[in-house]
Protein backbone atom coordinates (compact mmCIF):
# COMPACT_ATOMS: atom_id res chain seq x y z
CA UNK A 1 0.00 0.00 0.00
CA UNK A 2 1.43 3.56 -0.64
CA UNK A 3 0.46 6.00 1.95
CA UNK A 4 -0.31 5.12 5.55
CA UNK A 5 -2.91 7.48 7.31
CA UNK A 6 -1.57 10.15 9.86
CA UNK A 7 -3.48 9.53 13.54
CA UNK A 8 -4.70 12.80 13.21
CA UNK A 9 -6.49 12.37 9.44
CA UNK A 10 -8.41 9.48 11.76
CA UNK A 11 -11.99 10.50 11.22
CA UNK A 12 -12.50 9.45 15.35
CA UNK A 13 -9.67 12.12 15.85
CA UNK A 14 -12.62 15.08 15.48
CA UNK A 15 -14.41 13.34 18.36
CA UNK A 16 -11.57 12.33 20.61
CA UNK A 17 -8.31 13.74 19.72
CA UNK A 18 -8.71 17.50 19.49
CA UNK A 19 -8.81 19.49 22.89
CA UNK A 20 -12.12 21.30 23.14
CA UNK A 21 -15.77 21.08 24.90
CA UNK A 22 -17.18 18.63 22.99
CA UNK A 23 -13.90 15.94 22.96
CA UNK A 24 -14.11 16.46 26.98
CA UNK A 25 -17.63 14.96 26.91
CA UNK A 26 -16.53 12.12 24.88
CA UNK A 27 -13.32 11.20 26.65
CA UNK A 28 -14.56 11.94 30.03
CA UNK A 29 -17.61 9.60 28.99
CA UNK A 30 -15.02 6.77 28.10
CA UNK A 31 -13.11 7.29 31.35
CA UNK A 32 -16.94 6.07 32.85
CA UNK A 33 -16.04 3.01 30.89
CA UNK A 34 -12.85 2.62 32.59
CA UNK A 35 -10.50 3.49 29.55
CA UNK A 36 -7.64 5.64 29.35
CA UNK A 37 -5.76 8.09 27.16
CA UNK A 38 -3.53 5.27 26.19
CA UNK A 39 -7.17 3.87 24.59
CA UNK A 40 -7.85 6.58 22.12
CA UNK A 41 -6.87 9.44 20.36
CA UNK A 42 -3.35 7.32 17.92
CA UNK A 43 -5.97 4.79 17.77
CA UNK A 44 -8.36 3.42 14.76
CA UNK A 45 -11.68 3.13 16.25
CA UNK A 46 -13.60 0.01 15.50
CA UNK A 47 -17.41 -0.56 15.30
CA UNK A 48 -18.44 -4.23 15.13
CA UNK A 49 -21.80 -4.32 13.92
CA UNK A 50 -23.01 -7.54 15.06
CA UNK A 51 -26.89 -9.17 14.10
CA UNK A 52 -26.28 -11.44 17.39
CA UNK A 53 -29.58 -11.80 19.26
CA UNK A 54 -31.39 -14.23 21.40
CA UNK A 55 -33.95 -15.09 18.57
CA UNK A 56 -31.23 -15.46 15.93
CA UNK A 57 -29.80 -19.23 15.98
CA UNK A 58 -27.68 -18.91 12.97
CA UNK A 59 -25.97 -16.07 15.29
CA UNK A 60 -25.96 -17.08 18.52
CA UNK A 61 -22.22 -17.48 18.55
CA UNK A 62 -21.70 -14.56 17.50
CA UNK A 63 -21.52 -12.67 20.94
CA UNK A 64 -18.03 -14.61 21.73
CA UNK A 65 -16.99 -13.99 18.23
CA UNK A 66 -17.25 -10.55 18.93
CA UNK A 67 -14.73 -10.77 21.74
CA UNK A 68 -12.78 -12.79 19.35
CA UNK A 69 -12.39 -9.71 16.98
CA UNK A 70 -12.37 -7.04 19.51
CA UNK A 71 -9.40 -9.03 21.21
CA UNK A 72 -7.36 -9.04 17.26
CA UNK A 73 -8.39 -5.22 17.34
CA UNK A 74 -6.08 -4.74 21.02
CA UNK A 75 -3.73 -6.63 19.22
CA UNK A 76 -3.40 -4.39 16.36
CA UNK A 77 -3.78 -1.08 18.23
CA UNK A 78 -6.99 -0.54 17.58
CA UNK A 79 -9.93 0.23 20.16
CA UNK A 80 -13.20 -1.55 19.51
CA UNK A 81 -16.57 -0.84 19.69
CA UNK A 82 -19.47 -3.08 19.69
CA UNK A 83 -22.66 -1.76 18.18
CA UNK A 84 -25.85 -4.13 17.88
CA UNK A 85 -27.75 -4.13 15.19
CA UNK A 86 -31.00 -5.69 13.38
CA UNK A 87 -30.74 -8.99 13.82
CA UNK A 88 -33.17 -10.48 10.93
CA UNK A 89 -33.47 -14.12 11.73
CA UNK A 90 -34.61 -16.07 8.48
CA UNK A 91 -37.04 -18.06 10.27
CA UNK A 92 -38.48 -16.01 12.75
CA UNK A 93 -38.91 -12.83 11.51
CA UNK A 94 -42.81 -12.13 9.97
CA UNK A 95 -44.18 -10.74 6.99
CA UNK A 96 -40.26 -11.77 5.72
CA UNK A 97 -36.52 -10.57 6.32
CA UNK A 98 -36.51 -9.30 3.13
CA UNK A 99 -39.04 -6.21 4.28
CA UNK A 100 -35.78 -5.23 6.51
CA UNK A 101 -33.17 -6.13 4.57
CA UNK A 102 -33.18 -2.54 3.54
CA UNK A 103 -33.49 -1.24 7.13
CA UNK A 104 -30.43 -3.19 8.54
CA UNK A 105 -28.87 -1.42 5.56
CA UNK A 106 -29.79 1.88 6.38
CA UNK A 107 -29.05 1.00 10.38
CA UNK A 108 -25.60 0.23 9.60
CA UNK A 109 -24.34 2.96 7.13
CA UNK A 110 -26.01 5.35 10.19
CA UNK A 111 -24.16 3.47 13.01
CA UNK A 112 -20.93 4.11 11.33
CA UNK A 113 -21.85 7.49 10.57
CA UNK A 114 -23.06 8.62 13.69
CA UNK A 115 -20.48 7.35 15.87
CA UNK A 116 -16.74 8.00 16.05
CA UNK A 117 -15.78 4.99 13.72
CA UNK A 118 -13.07 4.53 11.13
CA UNK A 119 -13.54 1.06 9.91
CA UNK A 120 -16.25 -1.53 10.29
CA UNK A 121 -16.41 -5.07 11.53
CA UNK A 122 -19.53 -6.64 9.53
CA UNK A 123 -21.01 -9.52 11.39
CA UNK A 124 -23.79 -11.48 9.97
CA UNK A 125 -24.58 -14.70 7.72
CA UNK A 126 -28.28 -15.38 7.75
CA UNK A 127 -29.94 -14.41 4.95
CA UNK A 128 -29.85 -10.70 4.52
CA UNK A 129 -27.76 -9.93 7.25
CA UNK A 130 -25.08 -10.31 4.60
CA UNK A 131 -26.36 -8.00 1.85
CA UNK A 132 -28.08 -6.03 4.25
CA UNK A 133 -24.73 -5.02 6.30
CA UNK A 134 -22.42 -4.78 3.24
CA UNK A 135 -25.28 -2.29 1.18
CA UNK A 136 -24.83 -0.14 4.49
CA UNK A 137 -20.87 -0.42 4.83
CA UNK A 138 -20.92 0.43 0.92
CA UNK A 139 -22.44 3.52 1.09
CA UNK A 140 -20.64 4.21 4.22
CA UNK A 141 -17.31 3.89 2.27
CA UNK A 142 -14.97 3.47 5.22
CA UNK A 143 -12.99 0.27 5.33
CA UNK A 144 -14.76 -2.47 6.39
CA UNK A 145 -14.31 -6.33 6.59
CA UNK A 146 -16.79 -9.17 6.69
CA UNK A 147 -16.91 -11.76 9.44
CA UNK A 148 -19.28 -14.48 8.21
CA UNK A 149 -21.45 -16.40 10.82
CA UNK A 150 -20.14 -19.94 8.96
CA UNK A 151 -22.77 -22.78 7.94
CA UNK A 152 -23.48 -25.29 10.97
CA UNK A 153 -22.52 -28.67 11.14
CA UNK A 154 -24.38 -31.48 9.16
CA UNK A 155 -27.96 -32.77 10.23
CA UNK A 156 -28.83 -36.03 10.85
CA UNK A 157 -31.60 -38.53 11.28
CA UNK A 158 -31.33 -42.59 11.52
CA UNK A 159 -27.85 -42.18 10.08
CA UNK A 160 -28.97 -40.02 7.03
CA UNK A 161 -27.58 -36.72 6.13
CA UNK A 162 -29.66 -33.76 7.07
CA UNK A 163 -29.82 -30.47 5.11
CA UNK A 164 -31.65 -27.30 6.22
CA UNK A 165 -34.30 -26.51 4.28
CA UNK A 166 -33.78 -28.70 1.45
CA UNK A 167 -34.76 -31.76 3.64
CA UNK A 168 -37.62 -30.28 5.75
CA UNK A 169 -39.28 -29.40 2.06
CA UNK A 170 -38.58 -33.15 0.93
CA UNK A 171 -39.42 -34.68 4.24
CA UNK A 172 -42.74 -32.58 4.52
CA UNK A 173 -43.65 -34.03 0.91
CA UNK A 174 -43.24 -37.75 1.96
CA UNK A 175 -45.33 -36.95 5.59
CA UNK A 176 -47.98 -35.59 3.22
CA UNK A 177 -47.59 -38.33 1.16
CA UNK A 178 -47.82 -40.45 3.99
CA UNK A 179 -44.64 -42.21 3.58
CA UNK A 180 -43.15 -41.12 6.83
CA UNK A 181 -44.71 -41.35 10.60
CA UNK A 182 -45.30 -38.10 12.81
CA UNK A 183 -42.70 -39.56 15.29
CA UNK A 184 -40.36 -40.00 12.09
CA UNK A 185 -41.22 -36.08 11.25
CA UNK A 186 -40.63 -35.15 15.10
CA UNK A 187 -37.13 -36.70 14.96
CA UNK A 188 -36.24 -34.73 11.69
CA UNK A 189 -37.25 -31.71 13.74
CA UNK A 190 -34.62 -32.65 16.47
CA UNK A 191 -32.43 -33.65 14.34
CA UNK A 192 -32.03 -31.43 11.46
CA UNK A 193 -30.31 -27.98 13.65
CA UNK A 194 -27.27 -29.50 15.21
CA UNK A 195 -25.30 -26.68 15.91
CA UNK A 196 -25.10 -22.81 15.98
CA UNK A 197 -24.30 -21.70 12.58
CA UNK A 198 -26.18 -20.57 9.46
CA UNK A 199 -28.25 -23.27 7.15
CA UNK A 200 -25.82 -25.63 5.76
CA UNK A 201 -26.75 -26.44 2.42
CA UNK A 202 -26.28 -23.76 -0.86
CA UNK A 203 -29.00 -21.48 0.75
CA UNK A 204 -28.98 -17.90 0.29
CA UNK A 205 -26.95 -17.21 3.51
CA UNK A 206 -23.91 -19.85 2.23
CA UNK A 207 -24.68 -18.27 -1.25
CA UNK A 208 -23.83 -14.74 -0.04
CA UNK A 209 -21.33 -15.61 2.28
CA UNK A 210 -19.17 -17.03 -0.30
CA UNK A 211 -20.54 -14.29 -2.62
CA UNK A 212 -19.21 -11.63 0.17
CA UNK A 213 -15.54 -13.25 -0.10
CA UNK A 214 -15.28 -13.14 -4.37
CA UNK A 215 -16.36 -9.59 -3.78
CA UNK A 216 -12.76 -9.42 -1.65
CA UNK A 217 -14.80 -8.44 1.86
CA UNK A 218 -13.84 -11.27 3.55
CA UNK A 219 -10.23 -12.99 4.80
CA UNK A 220 -9.63 -15.79 2.37
CA UNK A 221 -11.52 -19.17 2.64
CA UNK A 222 -13.19 -17.57 5.88
CA UNK A 223 -16.51 -17.89 4.18
CA UNK A 224 -16.24 -21.83 3.98
CA UNK A 225 -15.85 -22.41 7.64
CA UNK A 226 -18.17 -24.09 9.63
CA UNK A 227 -19.24 -21.74 12.40
CA UNK A 228 -18.33 -23.75 15.65
CA UNK A 229 -14.83 -24.98 14.09
CA UNK A 230 -12.15 -23.03 16.06
CA UNK A 231 -10.60 -21.95 12.78
CA UNK A 232 -13.80 -19.71 12.69
CA UNK A 233 -13.00 -18.56 16.09
CA UNK A 234 -8.98 -17.95 14.69
CA UNK A 235 -10.66 -16.40 11.82
CA UNK A 236 -12.62 -13.65 13.63
CA UNK A 237 -9.72 -12.55 15.68
CA UNK A 238 -7.81 -12.07 12.93
CA UNK A 239 -10.15 -9.97 10.72
CA UNK A 240 -9.98 -7.76 14.02
CA UNK A 241 -5.95 -7.50 13.30
CA UNK A 242 -6.56 -6.77 9.75
CA UNK A 243 -9.36 -3.78 10.13
CA UNK A 244 -6.90 -2.11 11.95
CA UNK A 245 -4.03 -2.52 9.49
CA UNK A 246 -7.11 -1.75 6.65
CA UNK A 247 -7.91 1.72 8.23
CA UNK A 248 -3.89 2.77 8.11
CA UNK A 249 -3.79 1.45 4.31
CA UNK A 250 -6.91 3.20 3.64
CA UNK A 251 -8.29 0.17 1.92
CA UNK A 252 -11.82 1.29 1.21
CA UNK A 253 -14.75 -0.74 -0.45
CA UNK A 254 -14.39 1.20 -3.47
CA UNK A 255 -10.90 0.10 -3.75
CA UNK A 256 -12.24 -3.30 -3.69
CA UNK A 257 -15.92 -3.50 -5.35
CA UNK A 258 -15.23 -2.70 -8.89
CA UNK A 259 -16.95 -4.03 -12.10
CA UNK A 260 -14.69 -7.06 -12.55
CA UNK A 261 -14.95 -7.70 -8.66
CA UNK A 262 -18.60 -8.26 -9.16
CA UNK A 263 -18.35 -10.34 -12.13
CA UNK A 264 -16.24 -12.68 -9.62
CA UNK A 265 -18.76 -12.87 -7.19
CA UNK A 266 -21.35 -13.80 -9.75
CA UNK A 267 -19.03 -16.19 -11.43
CA UNK A 268 -18.79 -17.68 -7.72
CA UNK A 269 -22.02 -17.81 -7.40
CA UNK A 270 -22.50 -19.62 -10.62
CA UNK A 271 -19.93 -22.21 -9.68
CA UNK A 272 -21.64 -22.53 -6.26
CA UNK A 273 -25.11 -23.45 -7.61
CA UNK A 274 -25.82 -20.42 -5.37
CA UNK A 275 -29.73 -19.16 -4.14
CA UNK A 276 -31.74 -16.86 -6.86
CA UNK A 277 -31.85 -14.73 -3.74
CA UNK A 278 -28.30 -13.49 -4.91
CA UNK A 279 -29.86 -11.68 -8.26
CA UNK A 280 -31.77 -9.36 -6.00
CA UNK A 281 -29.15 -8.69 -3.28
CA UNK A 282 -26.07 -8.33 -5.69
CA UNK A 283 -27.25 -6.31 -8.02
CA UNK A 284 -28.39 -3.94 -4.95
CA UNK A 285 -24.62 -4.44 -3.39
CA UNK A 286 -23.12 -3.41 -6.90
CA UNK A 287 -25.74 -0.57 -7.56
CA UNK A 288 -24.36 0.76 -4.16
CA UNK A 289 -20.88 0.93 -5.21
CA UNK A 290 -21.75 2.71 -8.38
CA UNK A 291 -21.81 -0.47 -10.75
CA UNK A 292 -25.06 -0.38 -13.19
CA UNK A 293 -25.61 -4.36 -12.68
CA UNK A 294 -28.22 -5.51 -14.95
CA UNK A 295 -30.03 -9.15 -14.95
CA UNK A 296 -28.90 -10.33 -18.27
CA UNK A 297 -25.55 -10.35 -16.92
CA UNK A 298 -26.19 -13.38 -14.57
CA UNK A 299 -27.79 -14.81 -17.34
CA UNK A 300 -24.30 -14.31 -19.79
CA UNK A 301 -22.35 -15.76 -17.21
CA UNK A 302 -24.33 -18.47 -15.79
CA UNK A 303 -23.82 -19.35 -19.71
CA UNK A 304 -20.14 -19.90 -19.17
CA UNK A 305 -19.94 -20.73 -15.39
CA UNK A 306 -21.40 -24.35 -14.64
CA UNK A 307 -22.42 -25.72 -11.10
CA UNK A 308 -19.45 -27.21 -10.12
CA UNK A 309 -19.85 -27.20 -6.18
CA UNK A 310 -21.90 -30.37 -5.40
CA UNK A 311 -24.04 -29.29 -2.45
CA UNK A 312 -27.46 -29.26 -1.99
CA UNK A 313 -30.03 -28.33 -3.47
CA UNK A 314 -28.44 -28.82 -6.74
CA UNK A 315 -26.03 -30.92 -5.68
CA UNK A 316 -25.62 -34.45 -3.00
CA UNK A 317 -23.37 -32.83 -0.16
CA UNK A 318 -23.10 -30.24 2.59
CA UNK A 319 -21.58 -27.12 3.32
CA UNK A 320 -19.24 -29.18 5.86
CA UNK A 321 -18.15 -31.52 3.24
CA UNK A 322 -17.13 -28.31 1.03
CA UNK A 323 -15.31 -26.75 3.87
CA UNK A 324 -13.41 -30.19 4.02
CA UNK A 325 -12.97 -30.69 -0.11
CA UNK A 326 -10.82 -27.51 0.11
CA UNK A 327 -13.59 -24.57 0.09
CA UNK A 328 -14.00 -21.20 -1.66
CA UNK A 329 -10.29 -21.11 -2.34
CA UNK A 330 -10.21 -24.72 -3.95
CA UNK A 331 -13.57 -23.90 -5.81
CA UNK A 332 -11.65 -20.37 -6.99
CA UNK A 333 -8.79 -22.37 -7.84
CA UNK A 334 -10.72 -24.47 -10.03
CA UNK A 335 -12.46 -21.02 -11.55
CA UNK A 336 -8.92 -19.34 -12.12
CA UNK A 337 -8.46 -19.22 -15.85
CA UNK A 338 -12.16 -17.38 -15.44
CA UNK A 339 -11.61 -14.76 -12.66
CA UNK A 340 -10.01 -11.71 -12.64
CA UNK A 341 -7.21 -12.11 -10.03
CA UNK A 342 -6.06 -8.65 -10.37
CA UNK A 343 -8.98 -7.84 -7.84
CA UNK A 344 -8.07 -6.53 -4.34
CA UNK A 345 -9.43 -7.59 -1.31
CA UNK A 346 -9.72 -6.83 1.79
CA UNK A 347 -6.27 -9.29 2.98
CA UNK A 348 -4.42 -6.79 1.22
CA UNK A 349 -3.81 -9.51 -1.55
CA UNK A 350 -5.22 -9.78 -4.75
CA UNK A 351 -7.56 -12.79 -5.58
CA UNK A 352 -4.09 -14.53 -7.35
CA UNK A 353 -2.20 -14.04 -4.09
CA UNK A 354 -5.34 -15.13 -1.93
CA UNK A 355 -5.68 -18.68 -3.53
CA UNK A 356 -2.30 -19.50 -4.33
CA UNK A 357 -1.73 -23.08 -3.13
CA UNK A 358 -5.49 -24.15 -2.77
CA UNK A 359 -6.27 -27.80 -3.90
CA UNK A 360 -9.51 -29.80 -4.14
CA UNK A 361 -9.49 -32.73 -1.82
CA UNK A 362 -12.58 -34.45 -2.80
CA UNK A 363 -12.80 -34.12 -6.28
CA UNK A 364 -16.64 -35.12 -5.79
CA UNK A 365 -17.61 -32.52 -3.72
CA UNK A 366 -16.23 -29.58 -5.91
CA UNK A 367 -15.78 -31.14 -9.57
CA UNK A 368 -13.71 -29.22 -12.59
CA UNK A 369 -15.14 -27.39 -15.07
CA UNK A 370 -15.13 -29.82 -17.50
CA UNK A 371 -16.65 -32.17 -15.19
CA UNK A 372 -20.00 -29.99 -13.55
CA UNK A 373 -22.53 -31.65 -11.46
CA UNK A 374 -25.34 -30.29 -13.53
CA UNK A 375 -25.72 -29.88 -17.30
CA UNK A 376 -28.02 -27.11 -16.27
CA UNK A 377 -26.77 -23.40 -14.90
CA UNK A 378 -27.61 -22.21 -11.38
CA UNK A 379 -30.04 -19.30 -13.06
CA UNK A 380 -31.05 -18.63 -16.31
CA UNK A 381 -33.14 -15.26 -16.72
CA UNK A 382 -35.98 -15.58 -18.83
CA UNK A 383 -37.99 -12.78 -20.71
CA UNK A 384 -41.04 -12.17 -22.21
CA UNK A 385 -45.11 -10.96 -22.17
CA UNK A 386 -45.69 -11.91 -18.67
CA UNK A 387 -42.34 -10.78 -17.27
CA UNK A 388 -41.01 -7.74 -19.16
CA UNK A 389 -38.51 -6.89 -17.04
CA UNK A 390 -37.29 -10.13 -16.71
CA UNK A 391 -37.88 -12.87 -13.79
CA UNK A 392 -35.74 -15.37 -12.36
CA UNK A 393 -35.50 -19.69 -12.59
CA UNK A 394 -32.49 -21.76 -10.96
CA UNK A 395 -32.86 -25.17 -13.92
CA UNK A 396 -29.93 -27.00 -11.68
CA UNK A 397 -32.27 -27.59 -9.28
CA UNK A 398 -35.11 -28.42 -11.07
CA UNK A 399 -36.52 -31.37 -12.97
CA UNK A 400 -35.18 -31.39 -16.63
CA UNK A 401 -38.35 -32.39 -18.08
CA UNK A 402 -40.04 -29.58 -16.90
CA UNK A 403 -37.67 -26.60 -18.52
CA UNK A 404 -39.80 -26.74 -22.25
CA UNK A 405 -43.34 -26.58 -20.87
CA UNK A 406 -46.64 -25.67 -21.83
CA UNK A 407 -49.92 -25.48 -19.83
CA UNK A 408 -52.64 -24.06 -18.60
CA UNK A 409 -52.92 -21.65 -15.46
CA UNK A 410 -54.11 -22.72 -12.21
CA UNK A 411 -54.17 -19.13 -10.67
CA UNK A 412 -53.87 -18.17 -6.69
CA UNK A 413 -54.36 -14.35 -6.06
CA UNK A 414 -52.52 -14.67 -3.25
CA UNK A 415 -50.86 -16.78 -0.41
CA UNK A 416 -53.58 -17.50 1.59
CA UNK A 417 -56.27 -18.23 -1.44
CA UNK A 418 -53.61 -20.59 -2.65
CA UNK A 419 -53.07 -22.17 1.62
CA UNK A 420 -57.01 -22.82 1.12
CA UNK A 421 -56.78 -24.79 -1.94
CA UNK A 422 -53.75 -26.71 -1.86
CA UNK A 423 -54.93 -29.67 0.11
CA UNK A 424 -57.83 -29.92 -1.38
CA UNK A 425 -58.37 -33.38 -3.07
CA UNK A 426 -61.50 -32.06 -5.71
CA UNK A 427 -58.72 -29.56 -6.62
CA UNK A 428 -58.93 -29.13 -10.60
CA UNK A 429 -55.10 -29.91 -10.81
CA UNK A 430 -53.00 -31.86 -13.09
CA UNK A 431 -49.23 -32.27 -13.13
CA UNK A 432 -49.14 -30.33 -16.71
CA UNK A 433 -50.96 -27.50 -14.76
CA UNK A 434 -48.61 -24.24 -14.13
CA UNK A 435 -49.58 -22.50 -10.29
CA UNK A 436 -49.89 -19.32 -10.67
CA UNK A 437 -49.11 -17.18 -7.58
CA UNK A 438 -49.78 -13.21 -7.27
CA UNK A 439 -49.30 -10.73 -4.93
CA UNK A 440 -45.87 -12.07 -3.54
CA UNK A 441 -43.69 -9.39 -5.04
CA UNK A 442 -42.10 -6.93 -3.17
CA UNK A 443 -45.30 -4.35 -2.84
CA UNK A 444 -48.00 -7.37 -2.89
CA UNK A 445 -46.27 -9.76 -0.12
CA UNK A 446 -45.35 -7.29 0.98
CA UNK A 447 -41.34 -7.73 1.04
CA UNK A 448 -41.26 -10.27 -1.60
CA UNK A 449 -41.13 -13.51 0.68
CA UNK A 450 -40.20 -16.76 0.25
CA UNK A 451 -43.28 -18.36 -1.38
CA UNK A 452 -42.20 -19.18 -4.84
CA UNK A 453 -41.53 -22.67 -3.94
CA UNK A 454 -45.37 -23.18 -4.19
CA UNK A 455 -46.17 -26.90 -2.43
CA UNK A 456 -47.15 -29.28 -5.06
CA UNK A 457 -51.12 -29.93 -4.87
CA UNK A 458 -51.23 -32.64 -2.16
CA UNK A 459 -53.78 -34.85 -4.52
CA UNK A 460 -50.50 -35.05 -7.26
CA UNK A 461 -48.31 -35.61 -4.41
CA UNK A 462 -50.47 -38.61 -3.34
CA UNK A 463 -50.05 -39.60 -7.07
CA UNK A 464 -45.78 -39.48 -6.56
CA UNK A 465 -45.77 -35.69 -8.62
CA UNK A 466 -42.68 -34.07 -6.80
CA UNK A 467 -42.20 -31.11 -9.21
CA UNK A 468 -44.38 -28.97 -11.67
CA UNK A 469 -43.88 -25.48 -13.27
CA UNK A 470 -44.92 -23.02 -10.81
CA UNK A 471 -44.46 -19.26 -11.48
CA UNK A 472 -44.75 -16.12 -8.98
CA UNK A 473 -43.26 -12.90 -8.10
CA UNK A 474 -42.18 -13.78 -4.75
CA UNK A 475 -38.80 -15.59 -4.33
CA UNK A 476 -38.11 -18.81 -3.00
CA UNK A 477 -35.31 -20.44 -0.16
CA UNK A 478 -32.43 -20.59 -1.81
CA UNK A 479 -32.28 -24.31 0.19
CA UNK A 480 -35.77 -24.60 -1.89
CA UNK A 481 -35.51 -26.87 -5.68
CA UNK A 482 -37.97 -27.34 -8.69
CA UNK A 483 -39.20 -25.89 -11.64
CA UNK A 484 -39.82 -22.28 -10.00
CA UNK A 485 -40.39 -19.17 -11.64
CA UNK A 486 -39.51 -16.38 -9.63
CA UNK A 487 -39.19 -12.72 -9.09
CA UNK A 488 -41.28 -12.11 -12.18
CA UNK A 489 -41.18 -8.16 -12.75
CA UNK A 490 -42.90 -5.86 -12.69
CA UNK A 491 -45.14 -7.39 -10.07
CA UNK A 492 -48.76 -7.96 -10.23
CA UNK A 493 -49.63 -5.92 -7.44
CA UNK A 494 -48.22 -2.59 -9.50
CA UNK A 495 -49.87 -4.00 -11.87
CA UNK A 496 -47.47 -6.04 -14.27
CA UNK A 497 -48.82 -8.64 -16.99
CA UNK A 498 -48.74 -11.66 -13.84
CA UNK A 499 -51.56 -9.63 -12.59
CA UNK A 500 -53.63 -10.14 -15.30
CA UNK A 501 -53.08 -14.12 -15.83
CA UNK A 502 -56.72 -15.71 -15.28
CA UNK A 503 -57.32 -19.80 -14.67
CA UNK A 504 -57.13 -21.98 -17.91
CA UNK A 505 -54.60 -19.18 -19.54
CA UNK A 506 -51.80 -21.64 -21.15
CA UNK A 507 -48.49 -20.08 -19.93
CA UNK A 508 -44.89 -21.33 -22.08
CA UNK A 509 -41.93 -22.04 -20.29
CA UNK A 510 -38.82 -22.40 -22.43
CA UNK A 511 -35.85 -22.16 -20.27
CA UNK A 512 -33.24 -22.92 -23.13
CA UNK A 513 -34.45 -19.79 -25.03
CA UNK A 514 -35.13 -17.89 -22.08
CA UNK A 515 -38.48 -16.94 -22.53
CA UNK A 516 -41.90 -17.37 -20.84
CA UNK A 517 -45.13 -16.34 -22.49
CA UNK A 518 -48.76 -15.78 -21.49
CA UNK A 519 -50.69 -17.17 -24.61
CA UNK A 520 -53.06 -14.62 -25.28
CA UNK A 521 -53.62 -11.81 -27.37
CA UNK A 522 -52.16 -8.09 -26.86
CA UNK A 523 -55.73 -7.04 -27.77
CA UNK A 524 -56.48 -9.17 -24.48
CA UNK A 525 -54.31 -8.42 -22.45
CA UNK A 526 -55.33 -4.32 -23.00
CA UNK A 527 -58.34 -5.47 -22.18
CA UNK A 528 -57.31 -7.22 -19.06
CA UNK A 529 -55.19 -4.35 -18.08
CA UNK A 530 -57.80 -1.72 -18.60
CA UNK A 531 -59.98 -3.39 -16.04
CA UNK A 532 -57.83 -4.50 -13.45
CA UNK A 533 -58.07 -2.21 -10.19
CA UNK A 534 -55.09 -1.46 -8.20
CA UNK A 535 -55.12 -3.15 -4.96
CA UNK A 536 -54.80 -0.60 -1.44
CA UNK A 537 -51.59 -0.09 -0.06
CA UNK A 538 -50.70 -2.59 2.70
CA UNK A 539 -49.58 0.24 5.40
CA UNK A 540 -51.01 3.22 6.64
CA UNK A 541 -47.99 4.44 8.74
CA UNK A 542 -44.83 3.55 10.14
CA UNK A 543 -41.72 1.52 8.24
CA UNK A 544 -44.25 -0.56 6.04
CA UNK A 545 -45.71 2.57 4.43
CA UNK A 546 -42.09 4.21 4.32
CA UNK A 547 -41.36 0.84 2.40
CA UNK A 548 -44.31 0.57 -0.23
CA UNK A 549 -43.46 4.25 -0.97
CA UNK A 550 -39.58 4.02 -2.02
CA UNK A 551 -39.19 0.24 -2.59
CA UNK A 552 -38.14 -0.56 -6.23
CA UNK A 553 -38.54 -3.85 -8.38
CA UNK A 554 -36.64 -7.28 -8.23
CA UNK A 555 -34.56 -6.80 -11.28
CA UNK A 556 -33.71 -3.23 -9.85
CA UNK A 557 -32.27 -4.80 -6.35
CA UNK A 558 -35.64 -3.65 -4.41
CA UNK A 559 -33.61 -0.94 -3.19
CA UNK A 560 -35.29 1.95 -1.50
CA UNK A 561 -35.11 5.21 -4.93
CA UNK A 562 -33.59 7.36 -2.07
CA UNK A 563 -30.44 4.88 -1.01
CA UNK A 564 -29.62 5.21 -4.37
CA UNK A 565 -25.83 6.35 -5.42
CA UNK A 566 -26.92 9.97 -7.02
CA UNK A 567 -22.83 11.14 -7.11
CA UNK A 568 -23.39 13.58 -4.06
CA UNK A 569 -21.86 12.31 -0.67
CA UNK A 570 -23.65 12.26 2.39
CA UNK A 571 -21.89 15.19 4.88
CA UNK A 572 -20.45 13.98 7.84
CA UNK A 573 -21.94 14.65 10.86
CA UNK A 574 -21.23 18.31 12.00
CA UNK A 575 -19.85 17.47 15.84
CA UNK A 576 -20.65 20.60 18.50
FE1 LIG B 1 -30.47 -18.38 9.17
FE2 LIG B 1 -31.08 -20.21 7.18
S1 LIG B 1 -32.27 -19.59 8.89
S2 LIG B 1 -29.34 -19.00 7.46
Amino acid sequence: MATRKKPEELRSHRWLGVSDLRSFGHRSRLRQYGFDHVDWGKKPVIGIINTWSDINTCHSHLRQRAEEVKRGVYQAGGFPIELPAMSLAEVFVKPTTMLYRNFLAMETEELLRSHPIDGAVLMGGCDKTTPGLVMGGISMGIPMIYVPAGPMLRGNWQGKILGSGSDTWKYWDEKRAGNITEEDWNEIEAGIARSFGTCMTMGTAATMMAIAEALGLVLPGFSSIPAPDSNHTRMSAVSGRRIVEMVWEDLTPDKIITKEAVDNAIKVHMAMGGSTNAMVHVVAMARRAGIDLKLKRFDELSREIPVIANVRPSGKYLMEDFYYAGGIRALMMELKDKLDLNCMTVSGKTVAENIQGAKVHNADVIHGLSNPISKEPACAILTGNLAPDGCVIKPSAADPRLLKHKGPALVFEDYNHMASLIDRDDLDVTADHVLVLKNGGPQGGPGMPEWGMLPVPTKLVKQGVRDMMRVSDARMSGTSYGCCVLHVSPESFVGGPLAFVKTGDMIEVDVPARKIHLHISDEEMAKRKAAWKAPEKKYPRGYGAMFSEHIGQAHDGCDFDFLKVTGEKVPEPEIH
